[in-house]
């Protein structure tokens, strides 16, 4: 969920709506705003933002203090009454919030035996009816009260708090979800990321878990939990607007996937050196000693990134030779994993704040392992739990289908690779410079790769009408099939599955028929004739075959329906090129389709539940 705050001079509902729209792809199925206009007004609508803005359009919006908030939902359908702002049983106060509250059910159920009156079924609710009892009960103000009751919950929150009857006071809570003050003159910005406040100012404080933020026009105090003061750390934000525009794309996933040469190259900037074949990474050089006593690396991510993972494990096993294990987060943190002080653990997140991979570090960290993040918003949560870690640098990402956020993240992992086979002297310096330099040469090709985009929007306009499609590919292209897979599920609905090439025969072969589109990656590397032996296959049985081949095959064209060239590289790089024309066949398909291809249904890009 995405949550805004504004206290100041200027009106806060616009600032709130705008934001709110930078936020969209922290969840999209409900909006509401609270806003202090002769008393406070909440407005909430299920839907999107827009949805709210019609709702709102005659109604009174004026007002110097508000807040809003965007919601993917966990308890409670979507619905307006589910929709955040939440009021306390008095309707005196109203949050938003973005996380969890655990023990929510046992405190309803005191709550209601006092006779506390619910119009929601969500964990919020009762947060804020747990702050107006505590204030009753007990005579203190707000702002003790707020603190007391976030001693009494268990879970997860970023929360803003108003009350009518203070209308220069904000409160925000932070743990374990995200949120950033933005500092003004004599005034504030509240937001769970810097979205929505860098066309205001520059001057931003990332609220730590624990702290609870006391905003008036006035002054800022921030304290801790347990009621010590805190001074704030103030940022200077490297954030520029026209990063979260469109740039005259007509999708921001459209943009994003034409800016990799560009966010690939930010990646690599300053960390290789091809002619010395050397690579240079800042954020983890202190534990270069680490990482030539290794034994074992664990890599621990969720969707997309859990893809960028397995890439990450053919090429830190071929050319470090560092067993990896690769995890679903979620999966990890419930299996009492056997961890040691030996291990390194290796956690991939674009948003840095995803609650599993979260969870995972945390424990992995309890056991003793040492914790790299591999994260693309600098600041966030992750990057601040781990103890070293290497940024993507891909910019912001505003597709809800992560796409630049994918390739920036293979980047990094491909470097790791080098950097711990140039530590553990596991590579000659010869061969470094043959793979750096080839590396150094991919975002040209990647270039080269995105001028398919017209081929591929035909094959796109004869497929859109699939029900089932199957991706496959060998070695390091099959978790690239993988991710195929999951790009075309998510922004056009269509059900497909990536599958080990070989892995076919066992099972996924009885869905081909003549209607079954198969997507084989057949690049000229090692398993290049075994994907050969697997597309006739699907040829026999009638599959519709389209592959993403080297430049010049001829092999391969004379079996597939379609083919997609890709330019020649050598095999580790083969995932960055690959991964293109398959990021763009879901979009074409998804565009064609009529599917809202930025916001896809039920999904948000940043899940911080779990
Ligand atoms: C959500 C997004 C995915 C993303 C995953 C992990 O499900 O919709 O696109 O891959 O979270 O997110 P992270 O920010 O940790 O990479």
């Amino acid at each position: 969920c995405g949550i805004v705050g504004y206290i100041g001079h200027r009106e806060a509902y616009s600032i709130i709506i705008k934001g709110l729209h930078r936020l969209e792809y922290r969840g999209y199925d409900s909006a509401g705003i609270s806003i202090y206009n002769d008393g406070i007004k909440v407005y909430k609508k299920a839907g999107k933002v827009s949805a709210l803005e019609e709702f709102a359009k005659n109604l009174p919006v004026t007002g110097t203090i508000g807040m809003g908030h965007t919601r993917w939902a966990t308890h409670g359908a979507p619905s307006d009454r589910n929709s955040h702002p939440h009021a306390s049983n008095n309707r005196k106060l109203t949050i938003i919030h973005n996380g969890i509250i655990e023990n929510y059910a046992t405190i309803k159920e005191t709550l209601l035996a006092k006779g506390h009156v619910f119009k929601s079924d969500t964990d919020t609710e009762v947060l804020i009816h747990l702050v107006e009892d505590i204030a009753t009960a007990t005579g203190m103000d707000l702002k003790e009260a707020v603190r007391i009751a976030l001693n009494k919950v268990i879970g997860a929150y970023a929360i803003v708090i108003m009350s009518e009857d203070d209308p220069n006071l904000l409160i925000a809570a932070r743990k374990g979800s995200p949120m950033v003050i933005g500092v003004g003159e004599g005034e504030y910005f509240i937001a769970s990321d810097a979205t929505p406040i860098v066309e205001y100012t520059k001057n931003v404080i990332y609220l730590n878990d624990n702290e609870i933020a006391y905003l008036t026009r006035e002054e800022l105090l921030i304290k801790n939990i347990d009621n010590t003061v805190q001074t704030p750390y103030i940022q200077e934000l490297d954030l520029k607007l026209e990063m979260l525009e469109k740039g005259g794309y007509d999708h921001f996933m459209l943009k994003e996937i034409y800016e990799q040469p560009r966010s690939i190259r930010d990646c690599l900037r300053g960390r290789i050196y091809p002619q010395q074949g050397n690579v240079q990474l800042g954020g983890i050089k202190e534990y270069a000693d680490k990482l030539r006593n290794l034994d074992r690396i664990i890599i621990v991510a969720c969707g997309t990134s859990w893809h960028a993972g397995l890439v990450g494990e053919y090429l830190i096993e071929e050319y470090a030779r560092i067993p990896v294990e690769v995890e679903y987060a979620s999966e990890f943190r419930y299996r009492n994993p056997i961890i040691t002080e030996k291990d390194l653990v290796i956690a991939i997140s674009q948003s840095g704040e995803t609650a599993d991979t979260m969870a995972a570090i945390e424990l992995a960290k309890e056991k003793g392992a040492t914790i790299f993040g591999v994260c693309n918003v600098v600041g966030a949560s992750i990057p601040r739990i781990t103890h070293a870690g290497v940024y993507t640098h891909a910019g912001p990402e505003i597709g809800v289908a992560s796409t630049k956020a994918f390739t920036s993240q293979v980047t990094v992992l491909t470097l790791m690779a080098f950097y711990m086979a140039q530590q553990r002297g596991a590579i000659t310096q010869s061969k470094l410079i043959e793979y750096l330099t080839e590396l150094d040469a991919i975002p040209t090709l990647i270039e080269k790769a995105l001028k398919t985009n017209d081929e591929i929007k035909e094959i796109a306009a004869k497929f859109k009408d699939s029900r089932n499609c199957l991706f496959l590919g060998r070695g390091s292209s099959f978790p690239v099939a993988l991710e195929g897979a999951l790009k075309l599920k998510e922004i056009s609905y269509i059900h497909a599955e990536g599958y080990p090439a070989a892995e076919m025969k066992h099972g996924p072969i009885a869905l081909i028929d003549t209607e079954m589109p198969v997507v084989f990656i057949a690049t000229k590397h090692s398993s290049y004739e075994k994907v050969i032996s697997n597309i006739q296959e699907v040829k026999a049985r009638g599959g519709r075959v389209i592959a993403i081949v080297s430049e010049g095959d001829t092999a391969v064209k004379d079996m597939a329906d379609y083919v997609i060239e890709i330019p020649q590289t050598g095999e580790a790089f083969v995932p960055l090129l690959a991964t293109i024309p398959l990021q763009l066949l879901s979009y074409h398909i998804a565009v064609m389709r009529g599917c809202n291809v930025d916001q896809p249904r039920n999904l948000a890009k940043s899940v911080t539940v779990e």
